[in-house]
């Protein structure tokens, strides 16, 4: 398959590449610059050139590929909700170039968006929050938009993803502990994190491209939840520093933007996942990544 990439450049996005190819896909990376581009290119990937809210750029790679996977995600969370309108529109645009066709959009959404219906973990059929409450469920919302109207369309909702350089929100956990001397916890620390090794879920990217089900959302979750606590024990080791438990009330004061999210359980379950797709993570869980990480 010829496969547009948005995000090719990022995170996700540079191990999904040779997971594709590898595969027997002809990869098309989107990039906006010249460093990226030649990191695309020595990957064996066509690179298209182009900013993602550049609508004709958009449509015109979108129109010669047989599937796309939409990756890119501005993560300046000081501009999220206009970075989250702005991932509406991108959906938005690919699922017009899409539409009538079978052809496949898998989207990036992540599992924290989804709302549990009975308090257990996160399934792949529970509904999502909406933009109003968080705005980074625009993309869930521009999903269910081009699904009401048929189209080839599948959410991949991610954990925490990560390998030994980076863990995403657990990289500001660290940050924040070397800033203040300390790793902190609020309460027990029993609340959880999902996660997933990133070999695991461009895996399942891959997937869900070649046999996913239109309209179906998939968990990238390699374990259902790791405790805030085991993962604070793990940074303070790493660090050679203290690790503290501290109270919701003193949560603002050292986890700032985040203190709403360590406060609360996020596990998340990929049992259909695994079931309609045969996927099988198999890679490093992350207090392995986390104990093996350069300090
Ligand atoms: N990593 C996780 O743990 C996690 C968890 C949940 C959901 N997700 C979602 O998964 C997707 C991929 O995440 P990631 O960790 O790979 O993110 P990342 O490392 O921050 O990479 C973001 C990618 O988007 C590209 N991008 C951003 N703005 C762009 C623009 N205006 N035009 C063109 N490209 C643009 C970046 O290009 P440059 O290289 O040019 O900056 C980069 O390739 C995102 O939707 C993210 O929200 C990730």
């Amino acid at each position: 398959m010829r496969v547009f990439l948005t995000g090719a450049t990022g995170f996700i996005g540079t191990f999904l590449v040779p997971e594709l190819i590898n595969a027997g896909h002809q990869v098309v990376g989107l990039s906006r610059s010249d460093a990226g581009a030649e990191v695309l290119a020595r990957a064996g990937a066509e690179v298209f050139r182009g900013d993602v809210n550049d609508r004709d750029r958009l449509r015109t790679a979108a129109e010669a590929a047989d599937g796309i996977i939409h990756a890119a995600f501005n993560h300046d969370f000081s501009n999220l909700r206009q970075n989250s309108e702005d991932d509406r529109k991108v959906i938005e645009t690919l699922g017009e170039v899409l539409a009538g066709s079978d052809r496949p959009l898998v989207i990036s959404s992540g599992t924290g968006l989804a709302r549990s219906k009975t308090g257990a973990p996160v399934i792949e059929t529970d509904d999502h929050v909406t933009a109003a409450e968080f705005p980074r469920a625009a993309t869930e919302e521009a999903a269910d938009a081009l699904i009401a109207k048929g189209g080839r369309v599948m959410v991949m909702r991610l954990s925490q993803v990560h390998d030994t350089r980076h863990q995403g929100r657990i990289t500001h956990h660290v940050r924040l502990a070397r800033q203040q001397g300390r790793v902190a916890y609020v309460g027990e620390g029993r609340n959880r994190l999902p996660a997933v090794h990133v070999s695991d879920a461009v895996r399942l990217y891959r997937l869900v491209l070649e046999k996913g089900q239109a309209g179906a959302r998939y968990n990238a979750v390699g374990e259902d939840g790791v405790a805030l606590r085991d993962i604070a024990e793990v940074i303070g080791a790493g660090l050679k520093m203290p690790v503290e438990s501290i109270t919701p009330e003193a949560a603002q004061d050292y986890f700032g933007g985040l203190a709403n999210l360590v406060t609360i359980d996020l596990a998340a379950s990929s049992a259909l996942t695994r079931q309609r797709l045969g996927w099988n993570p198999t890679g490093p869980d992350l207090l392995t990544d986390l104990r093996n990480m350069d300090y």
